[in-house]
């Protein structure tokens, strides 16, 4: 009896009828297909009514259910409340639209069930080939490596801890930080985002040790003073080891002098990452690749195809000047890991010599389809559009006297807000109520103390018409007898 049940293929989670399957499949690729064709009529984002929170409290299920009613489930309570980023109305963050070629490559990569954490097989010569690109998008010499990841936040963690290796010799990773005695320092302006504090955090050299520059008017890192941070923690005795500069800030889409950074970093001895979560794809883009001059002196970038690449989440990446320095911070040796010259465990070296991840998904095969089904020059025409888009914001802003610029447009990110009394309050009361109208999901930010509303125009379907719906909806929220009598 034993036997049988183990022999028996009840436990299989093949379906019992493959044409039944194929049919609920197909109806779940046409609701997608659906859900983006018609994007335009749902509201951007809507608030959760308690009801459907609630369903998601319930326990784990013991007993099968048919895959046609979690679909049901799917599309009538998870579909309609979510982010709202495929759409074109939504401005927040720095979030990317998604796009089919992605998503269908999910399906494959899904299907697929690759693990890319090594092994001899084509799916890492897919990682492998986009390396190659990276490596010619940025000028980097053939030694290079890289890897996908989550998202710049580990991309940089990734980036700091080369560093740190480069500081400290491999030997830090057997001894830790506490064996050595020197007391490393890292540089980044006040608008580099938090996950590089939190990256000096996480490998055990404290925020603290990340000095934070003064950005100039245009949010840049301002270079004297990093040349006197630098001076003054060597005098006290510390070793500077890492500048950040970033290519795109997060609060306003700012790209520090990287050609200057590059010179400093060299003449100071330090190594150079760039974290260009959004912005360094604008390499794609002829009118915007000569603001980047310099990041092909970097020692490592980060970078998110989920962002300005549009390839559907997560897609992070970095690319490693040094390829034997970024296998040495992360390489380890276990019998079960065993290389062979021959057979599936070839391949040698595998991604899991490059990061912390030995199961990792087959990220890059959605970007790989959109790299290959768009072009690269679609890309970039459409990250040179959405600055283009956020001109003609900034335009119809500084044309409305209801409206007031915070911060000067650099990119494809607008800060602005209403006039009025108590300024901050009534912008972060308007944000919430575009949210909830389901016309725009802008975000906001603090520029110079104020609060501002932060549009963000990453997604290719965003359109000038969005844009102005976003400026009208803004004018007929701020207004006080208008919100009054509503
Ligand atoms: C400049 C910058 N760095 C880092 C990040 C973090 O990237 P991720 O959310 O992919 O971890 C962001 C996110 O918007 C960013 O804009």
């Amino acid at each position: 009896m034993t036997t049988n049940s183990v022999a028996s293929s009840d436990a299989s989670q093949d379906p019992a009828s493959f044409e039944e399957i194929r049919a609920q499949g197909h109806r779940m690729l046409d609701d997608m297909l659906d859900y983006i064709e018609h994007i335009r009529e749902r509201p951007v984002w809507q608030p959760i009514p308690d009801s459907v929170r609630a369903r998601f409290q319930d326990g784990m299920p013991s007993a099968p259910s048919a895959l046609s009613s979690v679909h049901d489930e799917f599309m009538q309570f998870i579909l309609p409340f979510a982010t709202g980023n495929c759409h074109p109305g939504f401005m927040g963050w720095v979030h990317g639209g998604g796009n089919t070629p992605g998503m269908l490559a999910e399906m494959l990569a899904a299907g697929l069930n690759a693990n890319l954490g090594g092994r001899d097989h084509i799916p890492i010569e897919v990682e492998r080939q986009i390396v190659r690109w990276m490596r010619d998008l940025f000028g980097f010499p053939d030694t290079a490596t890289g890897l996908f990841v989550t998202g710049t936040s580990m991309a940089n963690l990734l980036g700091v801890l080369v560093a740190r290796t480069a500081a400290l010799g491999i030997d830090v990773r057997n001894t830790g930080l506490a064996a050595s005695s020197e007391r490393l320092t890292a540089y980044a302006s006040s608008a580099a985002h938090g996950c590089v504090a939190q990256a000096m955090d996480l490998c055990g050299l404290g925020r603290a040790a990340l000095r934070i520059i003064p950005a100039d008017e245009r949010h840049r890192i301002d270079l004297a003073a990093l040349d006197a941070a630098i001076a003054a923690d060597r005098r006290a005795g510390c070793k500077p080891f890492l500048v950040v500069g970033t290519a795109g800030t997060v609060d306003i889409g700012a790209i520090d002098d990287l050609t200057m950074l590059a010179a400093i970093a060299r003449r100071e001895n330090l190594w150079f990452h760039v974290d260009g979560a959004f912005g360094a794809l604008a390499m794609l883009a002829p009118d915007l690749a000569p603001r980047l001059a310099g990041i092909e002196r970097a020692d490592s970038i980060a970078l998110d195809f989920h962002k300005w690449g549009q390839v559907p989440y997560d897609s992070g990446f970095i690319l490693v000047r040094d390829g034997a320095l970024h296998r040495a911070t992360f390489a380890s040796q276990a019998s079960y890991l065993r290389r062979e010259s021959r057979g599936l465990a070839a391949g040698s070296p595998w991604p899991c010599d490059f990061g912390p991840d030995l199961s990792r998904g087959f990220r890059a095969l959605k970007t790989w389809f959109t790299l290959k089904v768009h072009g690269a020059d679609a890309l970039g025409a459409v990250i040179s559009r959405t600055c283009a888009l956020a001109r003609h914001l900034e335009q119809r802003i500084l044309a409305t006297p209801q409206l007031e610029l915070l911060a000067p447009v650099q990119l494809n990110i607008v800060c602005f807000r209403h006039r009025g009394e108590n300024a901050d309050q009534l912008n972060a009361r308007i944000v919430a109520d575009l949210h909830e109208s389901g016309i725009a999901a802008p975000s906001t930010t603090m520029i110079g103390g104020h609060l501002a509303i932060r549009a963000a125009i990453v997604n290719h379907r965003t359109g000038q018409r969005d844009v102005d719906a976003l400026i009208e909806a803004v004018l007929a929220l701020g207004d006080p007898v208008a919100h009054r009598a509503a």
